[in-house]
């Protein structure tokens, strides 16, 4: 059952489709209190109670004991010291006795205290009273899951050639590159779908140009491409260069279609190419026109898409730089003391994303300028709708592949995300392993994070375990930084391996494809932690390690370095299957802890008793794939 409770006049964020009677907030069934402005509340947990939840955030799959906040954040260091990532997925599920999960629509800054600063306490705090409150109860918390995503609509479809494998650099600066990328990966005999298209495809990075030297006919090249099975994936960018005679921002320009500040000039502030705009997607016009913008590249054959740089990401604004250089200026050639000297060090440090820019912002909701701070979590999210939407109207469900990287529940209807900046860190992959049910339960079902890391310097073998992971996440994208070591799949020793775990990877495109349309159909989760499933058993309640696939099985994919293998803890009797390329070995295992010898060019799953797996051949392509003759296992 759910309810709603409302407060205030909210503004309209799109996440719920279902329209519900509201409530008045004095039925609201927890504590609550609305304190300078902002609305308070908490309630008290039990010990055994499990806290789920808040889609792509830092720490654990039992957010208990951390504090969260929903602020979608440009920033590339995930560690367990952060408070939030790209995303704002405001809904959280407390499993226990009496389950209920509660979905926040609410645009601004939301402080989650779970268990932070009172071990048995949950404490929320709105930047703001003007909200939604949706009240979810039920008998499971997967039944909860389901009711909820029953109100915010059914999840993006992407293509079948997007589960392919696929392979991305910041950047691939020419033809001569991405040529050289494919025949790699031809070359090794190892499958391949897309090669992905970083900011240098662009004329100076302007969106929606393409760099005439680096790709000349570039039609051609994308029809040449796709003829060879490959499709281009370009990135487009938030921020619009600022330049007189590029007919985007000129057109932006003049039909007001930038964000503003509040003397009602256009906010401007740098990113890649230097000074930008920034359409102000919050604005229904301005939305279906840079929607409309895709086309050109759609028209030369670009089958998908990723957006970048939306929470917006600023580098620094005139007015952040000059008062900096002020403040250095007039502190040259003096004693710099502690104090003064990391003041002056945070004043430079602080210049990108600095909440004073992001108070300067102002968008036009309905005629009415509204400040950016309150409705801050909602641009990226515009910013994937102004592309979906485009894309549904243009070309039907399940055409363009879109994914971004700042996301608010609402965009799960138009595409998928990616978990962003991470490390090549051996960390990461347990940290976007436990991303993937909290991102499911909020409606994101096609995400995925940059395999092999996109920070640092990756190894082998950590390439080889974050792929054996990537096997079964619908986006399986190896992507890597500038100026990091090579992290094709080809570029290492012994290719055979990477053979063997991607081939896995297209021998399982049919289960996979078919779980996710499942999964999207019922409003399920494609990922569920195992307590979903065992409730009642202790280890499964406690497991942050391994989680459920599907109806049938299991995923414990090996996240540490110079391990041959891992303990699984096994919830019932299961058969561990141990696919490599086209090898398929069986082991039946009892209910209870095991250690399972996993190599380095394994892909182990637990296939629960009575259930099958279907499987196909590999391919070099999806499109060469026989979805007809499976084999089962
Ligand atoms: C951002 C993106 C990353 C991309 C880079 C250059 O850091 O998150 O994926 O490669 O920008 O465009």
């Amino acid at each position: 059952m759910i309810t709603k409770y409302t407060h205030g006049s909210p503004i309209n964020t799109e996440a719920v489709t279902a329209s519900l009677e509201a409530c008045s907030v004095s039925e609201f069934p927890f504590e609550h209190r609305v304190e300078n402005g902002k609305f308070i509340f908490s309630f008290e947990m039990k010990k055994s109670d499990i806290l789920y939840g808040l889609g792509e955030a830092p720490r654990g799959i039992n957010k208990r004991g951390w504090l969260y906040e929903s602020y979608c954040s440009d920033d590339p260091f995930h560690t367990e010291t952060k408070h939030s990532l790209y995303a704002a997925h405001n809904f959280i599920l407390l499993g226990g006795d009496k389950p209920f999960g509660l979905y926040i629509d609410f645009p601004a800054r939301i402080r989650w205290d779970l268990g932070y600063s009172k071990e048995n306490l949950a404490e929320i705090t709105l930047d703001g009273s003007d909200f939604d409150i949706y009240y979810i109860t039920g008998n499971t918390p997967r039944e909860i899951v389901r009711e909820f995503r029953g109100i915010i609509g059914k999840s993006y479809l992407p293509p079948l050639w997007a589960f392919g494998y696929q392979q991305s650099r910041w950047s691939y600066h020419n033809a001569e590159v991405v040529d050289s990328i494919i025949k790699g990966y031809d070359d090794a005999e190892i499958p391949l779908d897309c090669v992905y298209l970083d900011i240098d495809y662009m004329d100076s990075y302007k969106d929606f140009t393409i760099n005439g030297e680096a790709f000349p006919n570039f039609a051609e090249y994308v029809k040449d491409k796709k003829a060879q099975g490959i499709r281009l994936i370009p990135i487009i960018d938030a921020g619009v260069k600022k330049e007189d005679g590029y007919r985007i921002y000129e057109e932006g320009k003049e039909k007001g279609f930038f964000c503003k500040k509040a003397d009602g000039s256009d906010f401007e502030a740098g990113v890649w190419p230097g000074v930008c705009s920034f359409p102000d997607f919050l604005d229904p016009e301005a939305r279906r026109w840079f929607g409309e913008q895709y086309k050109c590249l759609i028209d030369c054959g670009i089958e998908g898409f990723w957006n970048d740089m939306n929470e917006p990401a600023l580098f620094y604004s005139a007015d952040g730089i000059s008062k900096a250089l002020d403040k250095a200026a007039a502190l040259k050639g003096e004693n710099l003391d502690l104090g003064k000297f990391f003041n002056l060090k945070d004043t430079f440090m602080g210049l990108s994303n600095a909440q004073d820019d992001y108070s300067s912002i102002y968008h036009n909701i309905d005629g009415e300028m509204i400040n950016h701070q309150r409705v801050h979590n909602l641009y990226g999210a515009s910013m994937t709708k102004a592309a979906g939407e485009y894309f549904i109207k243009e070309h039907g469900e399940g055409k363009i592949l879109m994914f971004s990287r700042a996301s608010f529940i609402g965009a799960h209807r138009c595409g998928g995300i990616w978990f962003g900046d991470n490390h090549s860190w051996w960390s990461h992959i347990l940290l976007n392993l436990k991303m993937l049910p909290s991102a499911n339960m909020c409606g994101f079902l096609y995400c995925g994070a940059d395999l092999g890391g996109f920070n640092e310097n990756a190894t082998r073998d950590l390439v080889l375990r974050f792929l054996a992971l990537g096997v079964f996440t619908p986006l399986m994208r190896n992507h890597s930084a500038l100026g990091t070591r090579d992290q094709e799949a080809f570029r290492f020793e012994n290719v055979k391996d990477f053979r063997d775990i991607i081939e896995v990877r297209y021998r399982l495109i049919p289960y996979l494809y078919k779980t996710f349309v499942e999964a999207r159909e019922k409003n399920d989760m494609l990922f569920r932690p195992l307590s979903f499933d065992y409730p009642d058993d202790k280890l499964a309640r406690e497991c942050e390690t391994q989680l459920m696939l599907g109806e049938e099985c299991m995923i414990a994919p090996v996240y540490e370095q110079n391990a041959g293998g891992r303990a699984v803890y096994l919830p019932e009797d299961m058969t561990l299957i141990k696919l490599s390329g086209t090898r398929v070995e069986k082991q039946e295992l009892t209910k209870g802890l095991h250690y399972v010898e996993v190599a380095l060019n394994e892909v182990p799953l637990f296939v629960k008793k009575g259930k099958k797996i279907p499987l196909c051949s590999p391919a070099r392509r999806t499109r060469d794939l026989d979805l007809e003759n499976l084999e089962y296992i």
